[in-house]
């Protein structure tokens, strides 16, 4: 297993672009199967997840041409609508079911992959479907769709804002006879983007409150030009890289748009942030300028957090920020809704020296679904509390970033094994950390 040896102790200064967001290419990939025409996705990362989706589409019969961050893909024909198996797995297959069915009558996708943080059922997904018209079958590790009458739009009342469940009703629906109508339906901003470049591609998609996405089908779609939306989970991870070693770390491309709850909680926090028109610029006061060892850096305050659906506060940001919750003096609370088991990486960080535990109850008065419920979902953190180097083992994709961001923390040097892992949503990271001055190889 390729793996990081990060020595860690000093602040990170400089400017970091962001790189195109992983959670909104990999459907638009998948989007593009709807139309038999050419589609251009420019901003595109260079990251496993989007290899992985290459060959989901490259196996269907679409032809890729990569150039710098551009993507050209065309599918004119769907060579096979059957894919019950690739090389590696991840969440996106599933969403191709919509697509194969418009343009094929039938499709095999491989069951999911992706982290390990809860037991990720694709119940909701399915439920959808069936309501589009779409008939199942779970086969050994794929499952097989028909559509005998052809997708039909439907009424669609999803149980719980899932993202993956609205992107597929979605794709399934822009091509279907007649409207759906999705209620409580996910209003992520990468699901936005997607719904720009479908719009662009020809579908009619209203927005309503609330959480609504009305869909009049379409006979056909045509292909477009895109360019993928800044990653704003990459924007939160730099963020808390900067504050975290007391540096100062200008993120090029933020949108405060994305961001706004997350700026808010490092206001709290007592760290700051500087919105300008080519992005944020994130610091914590006391920071000496740049290059400088820091001097007199301020503590950090405690903070209590619920994570939730858009536009609540990212579940995909909690685990950067618990650790300058380390650094915070005082008790802080994470409360995890979305995900059941996301608190395995609070391991490696009480490994390092964290004062840390979880608990099933939901703090008082902010009830949430996994409330009597045996899941740990409540993140206590106490700090602050330095944190020394360790070996570490990255468990999936956001945790594996805390590893490098503790051991960026951490004086010493620790390891980080599984780049792998790290590499499936962040572009070139070594690179760009060590072009903010940080100690880190690949090994
Ligand atoms: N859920 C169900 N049934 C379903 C679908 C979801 O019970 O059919 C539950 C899940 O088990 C989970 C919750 O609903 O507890 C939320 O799941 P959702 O479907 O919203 O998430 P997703 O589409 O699988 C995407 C991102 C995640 C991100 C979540 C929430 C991609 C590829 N993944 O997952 O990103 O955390 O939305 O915003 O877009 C990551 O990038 O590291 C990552 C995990």
């Amino acid at each position: 297993m390729p793996r990081f040896i990060v020595k860690g102790g000093k602040p990170l200064f400089g400017e970091v672009r962001l790189a195109g967001a992983k959670n909104a290419v990999s459907k638009m990939m998948v989007a593009s199967l709807l139309t038999d025409e050419p589609c251009v996705l420019e901003n595109v990362p260079a990251i496993g997840d989007v290899a992985i989706v290459e060959e989901l589409l490259k196996t269907i019969g679409s032809r890729i041409e990569r150039a710098g961050d551009t993507a050209e893909i065309a599918t004119p024909v769907i060579a096979t609508s059957r894919v019950p198996e690739l090389t590696r797995r991840n969440r996106i297959p599933i969403l191709a079911l919509g697509p194969l069915l418009a343009r094929a009558g039938e499709a095999e996708v491989p069951v999911l992959g992706g982290d390990k943080i809860g037991a990720r059922p694709v119940d909701i997904h399915l439920e959808a479907l069936s309501r589009l018209g779409v008939r199942l079958e779970l086969r050994r590790g794929s499952y097989r769709a028909w559509a005998k009458d052809g997708l039909r739009g439907a009424e669609i009342e999803l149980r719980f804002p899932s993202v993956g469940a609205t992107e597929n009703a979605v794709l399934a629906a822009v091509l279907a006879k007649g409207r759906t109508v999705i209620r409580n339906a996910a209003l992520e901003p990468e699901l936005i983007d997607l719904v720009m470049m479908l719009q662009k591609m020809g579908a009619i998609i209203e927005l309503a409150p609330p959480r609504t996405i009305a869909i009049e089908g379409v006979p056909r779609l045509h292909g477009t030009r895109h360019r993928v939306m800044p990653d704003r989970n990459e924007a939160v991870s730099f963020a808390c890289l900067a504050i975290a070693t007391g540096g100062r770390i200008f993120v090029k491309e933020a949108r405060q748009g994305d961001l706004v709850t997350f700026l808010n909680v490092v206001r709290r926090l007592g760290a700051e942030y500087e919105v300008t028109q080519e992005g944020i610029g994130f610091s914590r006061p006391g920071a000496a300028p740049d290059g400088a060892a820091p001097n007199g850096t301020h503590a950090l305050r405690p903070l209590t957090i619920r994570t939730d659906v858009h536009p609540g506060f990212m579940t995909d940001w909690q685990q950067p920020l618990a650790v300058l919750l380390t650094q915070a003096a005082g008790r802080s609370v994470i409360h995890e809704t979305i995900y059941e088991d996301r608190f395995g990486y609070l391991n490696d960080l009480a490994a390092m020296g964290a004062d840390v535990s979880t608990g099933t109850e939901c703090p008082p008065g902010d009830a949430c679904r996994f409330g009597g419920q045996e899941c740990r979902h409540v993140a206590t953190i106490n700090g602050p509390t330095p944190l020394k180097s360790s070996a570490l083992a990255v468990r999936d994709l956001r945790s594996g970033m805390v590893d490098i961001l503790a051991a960026l923390v951490a004086r010493g040097i620790s390891e980080v094994d599984g780049a792998d892992e790290i590499d499936r949503g962040y572009e070139r990271i070594d690179e760009r950390l060590r072009d903010l001055g940080a100690d880190i190889s690949r090994a």
